[in-house]
């Protein structure tokens, strides 16, 4: 007999069952729907809607069921369609029929929006730690490599040097936004939506208040309507994870590019790295193009959850028991990523030498011969197509700015003097960027500087 069946007068379709039923993955909210029983009755007896004798009955049981579903001890079917009947109809078989007395006063459609929100919360925290991991295993590579120059790209194209601490940083600096995001997102995920019975409310004197703070919310949703009907908070979440999986999945291309012979400008560790079945010489960064993979994954749940609620009517529908896998499936594959990430980082090998050689064997110092060109009073657009037909020059024959002669270079400008040749060194490039944000040295140690101060404030 289903805990709903009196108004019925035929058993359910196998099928229906099988169809309907959400046990097979909302199982994993097990603990959460016990912990807001506890306080649900706790709360009961305590507005004297049940006795005090009948909630330590009913609480006593809960803790035996929890136990045994971890334990795997007990049978969880999909004949009671979800953990929150299964849960009810286990404790009834512990306790004997007082066990009915705990759903008094609740719903399923309220009690699933607050399991949905405790184990929200759970995951935030644990997300946030992990990404506060990567962040920390980003900042001390990029301690190590301040004064280690590569070129900087745009269109893939070399641009200006950079220094490889600017580059990291620059990822430290999308992932604390994320922290961020996570952290705000966490005081709408907590607020309580247990009191909202099935739509309604209920007739019940009870505390929604003492709940909230027995279950340590902010504070209690405000209308019945919105808090059975609302999972917002699920998006952001799956919002929050696709924006964090893009910045994992952009410096995951970096990685494979620079790992690869062409860029050789890091070697991922051996312990994460993977072979090929057929020939033997490869080396290939399967971790980081995973991760970038698994991009397409997270970024599916968010689709999926916005266009499953788009278009619903107030307030619960069944269509809202879809919320649950997708956000089980973007945490688990978060958690994955965030966990191998950090210590990818920090076992890389950076080949400082190659980098070096880059952005020796480029015109990444093609705006800085410009710029000398300006100090002298020429006009910007003046001094951009004289330094173009000086590459073009260059191409020609072979060689980079800084193997010009001087008189090959006052050949197109006589404003170019001897100290041109210090202006276009590497280093010179790099420091001659002093703005707050660049690639100077002082401006990098203070962005390592914010991102320690950041990571002591998280
Ligand atoms: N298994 C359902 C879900 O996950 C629980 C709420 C069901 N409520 C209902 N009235 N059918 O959404």
């Amino acid at each position: 007999m289903k805990l709903w069946g009196g108004r019925f007068t035929k058993p359910t379709n196998e099928l229906v069952d099988e169809y309907t039923s959400s046990i097979g993955f909302d199982q994993k909210l097990a603990q959460q729907d016990v912990k807001g029983s506890l306080a649900h009755v706790d709360m009961l007896a305590k507005c004297k809607i049940i006795t005090d004798e009948d909630a330590t009955v009913i609480s006593k049981g809960l803790n035996i069921v929890s136990e045994k579903i971890q334990n795997k001890e007990a049978e969880l079917s999909v004949d009671h369609e979800d953990i929150h009947m299964n849960i009810e109809k286990l404790l009834i078989e512990e306790v004997g029929a007082v066990g009915g007395k705990l759903h008094t006063g609740r719903s399923r459609n309220d009690q699933v929006a607050l399991d949905m929100r405790l184990f929200l919360r759970e995951s935030i925290v644990m997300l946030t730690e992990l990404l506060v991991g990567v962040k920390e295993a980003l900042v001390e590579q990029a301690e190590k490599h301040i004064d280690t120059l590569l070129p900087g790209y745009t269109h893939l194209q070399r641009a200006q040097p950079v220094r490889f601490a600017h580059h990291l940083l620059a990822y430290v600096f999308m992932f604390q936004r994320d922290v961020d995001r996570l952290m705000d997102s966490y005081k709408r995920v907590n607020q309580l939506p247990l009191g909202a019975g099935a739509l309604a409310g209920t007739t019940f004197p009870i505390d929604r208040d003492y709940v909230a703070n027995r279950l340590h919310f902010d504070g209690v949703c405000e209308n019945s309507l919105d808090a059975v009907s609302d999972r917002d908070f699920v998006v952001e979440f799956l919002s929050n994870s696709s924006l964090i999986s893009m910045h994992l999945s952009r410096l995951c291309e970096e990685l494979v590019q620079w790992s690869s012979s062409e860029f050789n400008f890091i070697e991922l560790d051996d312990a994460f790295s993977t072979g090929s079945s057929m020939m033997p010489q490869k080396k290939n960064p399967d971790v980081a193009e995973l991760i970038r993979g698994k991009t397409g994954r997270i970024y599916g749940n968010l689709m999926s959850m916005l266009t499953t609620l788009k278009g619903l009517p107030l307030a619960y529908n069944k269509d809202m028991q879809e919320d649950k896998e997708g956000m089980f499936d973007t945490v688990d594959t978060l958690k994955g990523a965030l966990s191998l990430f950090a210590p990818m980082i920090s076992s890389m090998q950076v080949n400082k030498e190659n980098m070096y050689k880059a952005v020796q064997q480029d015109f990444s110092n093609a705006t800085d011969l410009a710029d000398y060109l300006v100090q002298r009073d020429i006009p910007f657009r003046e001094a951009h197509s004289i330094v173009g037909q000086i590459v073009l020059y260059c191409i020609k024959q072979n060689k980079f700015l800084l193997q010009l002669t001087l008189d090959e270079f006052q050949q197109f400008s006589d404003s170019i003097n001897e100290d041109i040749y210090e202006s276009l060194k590497p280093e010179s490039v790099v420091n001659a960027r002093n703005v707050k944000g660049a690639t100077s040295e002082d401006r990098v140690r203070e962005q390592l500087d914010y991102a320690y101060f950041y990571i002591d404030s998280n």
